[in-house]
């Protein structure tokens, strides 16, 4: 398997700011959750793959500079034609975010690490944000880059739960599993993406816990293991993960709710 970058526009030059703001975006996962089919990252949200959803809403962000798109290690060269024939529309303010393709790892850590890689060496913040989460809102984009450019080290979305949760002692499917304890609900919060980072952080996060264990499922908390302050700010419903059916259910929901608002 190839690690090389595919083909590419080059990183942009004339815009300072948003040289410096780059987005990953982990799209390498197979969906396995979601059933049978295409990567989740391909499969259609309103016609449009998931994937192109994610690129076009990280790349309104008027910040960001550069999209990293990692892809499935054996999709990636259709990963980059998609993302040709999907261009992003031009950025309000900025001259349009240039979108970068590499293959991707066999976790999602594992992918991550391989999308930082790939930034070039001006680039001071990273936000990375899930493939699977394609109708975050740009102003959720906005709040975290606003937020790691103020000088946070780690920043996450994040919402307060709508269920009690209790931790238990997992048995095997079906059987019944004992209660260890019930956390405070108020004291908790569901992270969201884009999570947004100093990139020498998030860098020296990913090389301290490089192939630890089945690898994490969040970038921040890797963060929080190195002793450095992670921030939560308010995420948004909209910026859910398509894991299952009938997320993608909902998904197209609001997708169709937004084009009846002419959004
Ligand atoms: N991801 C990745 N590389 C992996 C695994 C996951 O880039 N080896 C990405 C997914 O593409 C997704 C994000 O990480 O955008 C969040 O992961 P998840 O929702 O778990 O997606 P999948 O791993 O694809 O789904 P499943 O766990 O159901 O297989
Ligand atoms: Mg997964």
């Amino acid at each position: 398997m190839t690690t090389a970058a595919l083909p590419r526009t080059a990183p942009s030059r004339t815009a300072p700011p948003a040289a410096r703001t780059a987005a990953v975006i982990p799209a390498a996962g197979r969906g396995v959750r979601l059933g049978p089919g295409a990567p989740k990252a391909l499969r259609a949200l309103g016609g449009t793959p998931l994937l192109v959803h994610a690129v076009r809403a990280v790349a309104r962000a008027r910040e960001v500079g550069l999209v990293v798109v990692v892809a499935p290690p054996q999709a990636a060269a259709e990963v980059r034609h998609l993302l040709d024939a999907h261009p992003l529309p031009a950025a309000p303010a900025a001259q349009g975010a240039d979108v970068v393709v590499v293959p991707g790892g066999a976790t999602r850590q594992e992918s991550v690490r391989r999308g930082l890689d790939a930034l070039p060496g001006e680039v001071e913040i990273v936000l990375v944000h899930d493939a699977a989460r394609p109708l975050v809102p740009a102003d959720t984009v906005d709040a975290v880059a606003a937020a790691v450019r103020a000088g946070a080290p780690a920043v996450v979305p994040a919402l307060p739960l709508t269920d009690t949760v209790k931790e238990v002692e997992p048995q095997a499917a079906g059987a019944p599993e004992p209660v260890i304890s019930t956390p405070a609900r108020a004291r908790l919060r569901a992270v969201q993406t884009p999570q947004g980072f100093q990139r020498a952080v998030l860098a020296e996060a990913h090389a301290a816990f490089a192939g630890a264990g089945e690898g994490a499922t969040d970038d921040a908390g890797m963060v929080e293991r190195l002793g450095q302050p992670v921030v939560v700010v308010p995420g948004h419903e909209e910026a859910f993960k398509v894991t299952r059916p009938l997320d993608l259910v909902l998904a197209e929901a609001v997708l169709t709710r937004r084009r009846a608002d002419g959004y």
